[in-house]
């Protein structure tokens, strides 16, 4: 089966699917991205990424391309069309084709791209399995809230973990604090068991798994807290995981080489894992979606 892009308004097959060499995206990277998971046919949180899409389209001052009612029917129509019922959604959407010139172009239409793929299903026993990250200096601009295509310092950081034998590299600002992965939130249980993520501020992007997972946690009675945590607590932490739409609640055993704990995949992790897995199979995401209003 061949697959297929959505392209400012058309279907196209993926290998001739293709944007203008102007696209303001290609240029400056002028433009805003979601990853959408499916599970068992299933979007996560579509609501939730449609919000955090108009905080960014609002903060980037980028224009909808389509209605966001017509953007939810073009996602649900390419993981059709591509016959995903496991993987991913990918949106792009950028201020448009324009001559180079660096301020916005006047009365040019912003650009939309979405595309699907499969992924092997969610599989609770892979995602048991500890890795490794590495921890690297954060030289992103400060907007992390915004979810830009502008991601020259996390691929950066990505391929230093890959060099380094690790799955991922938790970036560390000026002072020490830890604030998130290239491309997914982090989160510790401290040496005295309270699970800990970086609080929703610029500093992070709020990630809808993160969010899942804080209202699964509140679900059970499980007490957390949302608030920086330094490299220094994280080696001293008991347990560590990691969240994003791809790797969902994902085991850390080792920072920079030195364990997590006994070394093994720690017991809450694995909890907030199931827990997770229940709530988006019975909520299909975070109901608490305002947070970008
Ligand atoms: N990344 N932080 C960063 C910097 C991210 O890029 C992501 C997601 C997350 C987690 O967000 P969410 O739970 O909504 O996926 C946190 C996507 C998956 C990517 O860039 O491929």
């Amino acid at each position: 089966m061949s697959r297929i892009a959505y392209v400012n308004g058309q279907y196209v097959p993926h290998q001739d699917a293709a944007v203008h060499i102007e696209d303001r995206g290609y240029q400056f990277a002028d433009g805003v991205y979601e990853v959408f998971a499916l599970h068992q046919g299933r979007l996560i949180g579509e609501q939730g990424h449609l919000n955090r899409l108009a905080h960014s389209l609002t903060e980037l001052r980028i224009d909808w391309p389509v209605s966001q009612r017509a953007l939810g029917v073009i996602i649900g129509e390419v993981a059709r069309r591509n016959r995903v019922r496991d993987g991913l959604v990918y949106l792009q959407i950028t201020r448009g084709v324009a001559r180079r010139d660096h301020p916005f172009p006047a009365d040019t239409e912003s650009a939309l791209v979405v595309t699907a793929r499969r992924l092997p299903p969610l599989d609770k026993a892979q995602l048991r399995q500890g890795v490794g990250v590495i921890t690297i200096p954060d030289i992103r601009w400060t907007r992390h809230d915004i979810k830009s295509v502008s991601l020259l310092p996390n691929i950066l950081g990505k391929q230093q973990a890959r060099e380094a034998g690790a799955y991922e590299a938790w970036m560390v600002n000026d002072d020490g604090m830890v604030t998130e992965g290239t491309s997914s939130n982090a989160w510790i249980v401290t040496k005295d068991g309270e699970l800990v993520t970086h609080n929703a501020a610029h500093a992070i992007l709020n990630g809808i798994t993160r969010l899942s997972v804080l209202e699964a946690a509140a679900e059970a009675g499980i007490g957390f807290s949302e608030r920086p945590f330094s490299v220094e607590e994280a080696m001293q932490a008991k347990e560590a995981f990691i969240t994003s739409s791809t790797s969902h609640v994902k085991a850390v055993t080792n920072i920079d080489g030195q364990s997590v704990g006994n070394g093994h995949v720690g017991e809450l992790t694995t909890r907030m894992l199931d827990l997770y897995v229940d709530f988006i199979e019975a909520k299909g995401g975070p109901q608490n979606t305002n947070t970008w209003n």
